[in-house]
């Protein structure tokens, strides 16, 4: 076991978790929210989407987020874009990296982005070139790295089949995501495991979707193989729009709260962390999704 001495943690609540809000969210909260995230300490925040706003509307206000945030030195803030034509949309909000996805699912990839694992690295091959050109880091998002709504099990060579792809057009690293969180810990090694193959350690991050309570044992799992970067989303935002019945993240909360539990360092400030999840939660009217939110807070009010 070769636990991580630190994590650095991504928040992508302001992109995976308001994508899925059904009430549209104004861009002054998303701005806000990037905002109380990087007073927290997180040092990598996913702000938005440059995808067609006909597929998912709650990103039509990227430009206008990107534009808002007052950005803090030593933060990346990254973008996720699906063809050209949506990098060239953000290439002028001047984004740290570029998040370009495909699925291990041939029925997911069809689902969410409209065309064929092969054909979408066909698109992402000419973004990823024209980001590197011009400085802008590249990440690879995999979506149903362990299991798929359509497919159902996904098992690992399709994973690896994916992230040899994914190097080979010049992706620097890579995410291994769990859609729809049916992910269990030996699942998520094995698709790890796969990825592994192609890229280094330093070049991989879990993202789990929480749906069946397995996303905090699956980032220990993950931890457990040496994996210390880790999507996580404040609040437990979260879902995509062509995953139906997929909750959100992992809880940056409870990850947080388990990771100091461990003597792992963050950076992040717990406390300034709750706080920016109850902001977003109070605007969307209901409660963190976090256990380790929800008893802190219940201990801040006693
Ligand atoms: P398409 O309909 O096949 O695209 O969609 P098209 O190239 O045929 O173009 C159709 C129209 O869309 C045209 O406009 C284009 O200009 C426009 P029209 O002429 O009809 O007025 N268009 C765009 N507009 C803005 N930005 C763009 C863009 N591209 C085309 N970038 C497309 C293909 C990929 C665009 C579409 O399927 C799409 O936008 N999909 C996005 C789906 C999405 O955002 N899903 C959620 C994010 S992924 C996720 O959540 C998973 C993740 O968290 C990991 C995990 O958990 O698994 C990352
Ligand atoms: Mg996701």
């Amino acid at each position: 076991m070769a636990l991580p001495t630190q994590v650095k943690l991504i928040d992508v609540g302001p992109r995976d978790g308001l994508q899925n809000e059904k009430q549209p969210v104004p861009a002054s909260a998303k701005i806000e929210l990037v905002h109380r995230l990087q007073d927290a300490g997180l040092r990598e925040i996913e702000v938005t989407s440059f995808v067609s706003p006909k597929w998912v509307p709650q990103m039509a206000d990227n430009a206008e987020v990107m534009a808002g945030l007052r950005r803090r030195p030593g933060v990346r803030y990254s973008v996720l874009v699906p063809n050209m034509k949506g990098f060239e949309a953000a290439l002028a909000s001047k984004p740290d990296e570029i998040v370009v996805f495909g699925a291990a699912s041939e029925a997911f990839s069809q689902k969410n982005i409209n065309c064929s694992i092969a054909e979408s690295i066909e698109r992402f091959a000419p973004v990823v070139q024209a980001a590197r050109a011009a400085g802008i880091a590249v990440r690879g998002a995999m979506s149903c790295t362990v299991g798929c709504p359509y497919e159902g099990d996904i098992p690992p060579s399709r994973v690896e089949y994916l992230a040899g792809l994914m190097k080979g057009i010049g992706v620097e690293r890579v995410d291994v995501a769990d859609t729809i969180g049916v992910g269990t810990p030996r699942k998520v090694q094995a698709a790890f495991e796969a990825t592994l193959r192609h890229f280094g350690i330093d070049q991989v991050s879990g993202h789990f979707h929480d749906t069946y309570g397995q996303a905090v044992a699956n980032t220990l799992a993950a931890l457990e193989m040496g994996v210390w970067h880790h999507q996580s989303s404040v609040a437990g935002l979260g879902g995509c729009p062509y995953a139906k019945g997929a909750t959100g993240n992992v809880a940056t909360e409870d990850v947080v709260f388990m990771l100091q539990g461990m003597g792992i360092d963050t950076g992040i400030d717990l406390d300034k962390l709750i706080d920016a999840g109850k902001f977003i939660s109070d605007h969307l009217g209901r409660k963190p999704n976090s256990r380790a939110a929800t008893a802190l807070l219940n201990k801040r009010a006693g």
